[in-house]
C-alpha cells in the first residue's frame, strides 16, 4: 500500500517508495517499459492522450486497462496497480 497525493506521478510515487518501474526512457512517454495495469480506479484517471496509446499497443501483456505510469496522475481515488512481470526490456535483458 503506498501513500500519493491527487496529482503526483504514479512511477515516481513507485519509485519513491520502493517499487521498481522500468522506465527506460525516463518518463518521456518514449517506450512501454513503465506499463502498469490499473486493476482498480481505471476509470477515474485522466485518460490517455495519443502519444501513450500509440506506445501501448506495442506493450507486452496490454490489457484494456493497461496505462504507461510515468504518464499516470493519481486522482482522488485509490488506484490497485499491477506490474506486469515482463516488460519489454526485461526480455531483451535477459537474452
Ligand atoms: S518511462 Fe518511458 S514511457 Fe514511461
Amino acid at each position: 500500500m503506498i501513500e500519493a497525493q491527487p496529482g503526483d506521478n504514479l512511477i515516481e510515487v513507485a519509485l519513491a517508495n520502493g517499487v521498481d518501474i522500468e522506465h527506460a526512457c525516463e518518463m518521456a512517454c518514449a517506450c512501454t517499459t513503465c506499463h502498469v495495469i490499473v486493476r482498480e480506479g481505471f476509470d477515474t484517471l485522466d485518460e490517455s492522450d495519443e502519444t501513450e496509446d500509440d506506445l501501448l499497443d506495442k506493450a507486452w501483456g496490454l490489457e484494456p486497462d493497461s496505462r504507461l505510469s510515468c504518464q499516470l496522475v493519481v486522482g482522488e481515488e485509490d488506484l490497485v496497480i499491477e506490474i506486469p512481470k515482463y516488460t519489454i526490456n526485461q526480455v531483451s535483458e535477459a537474452q
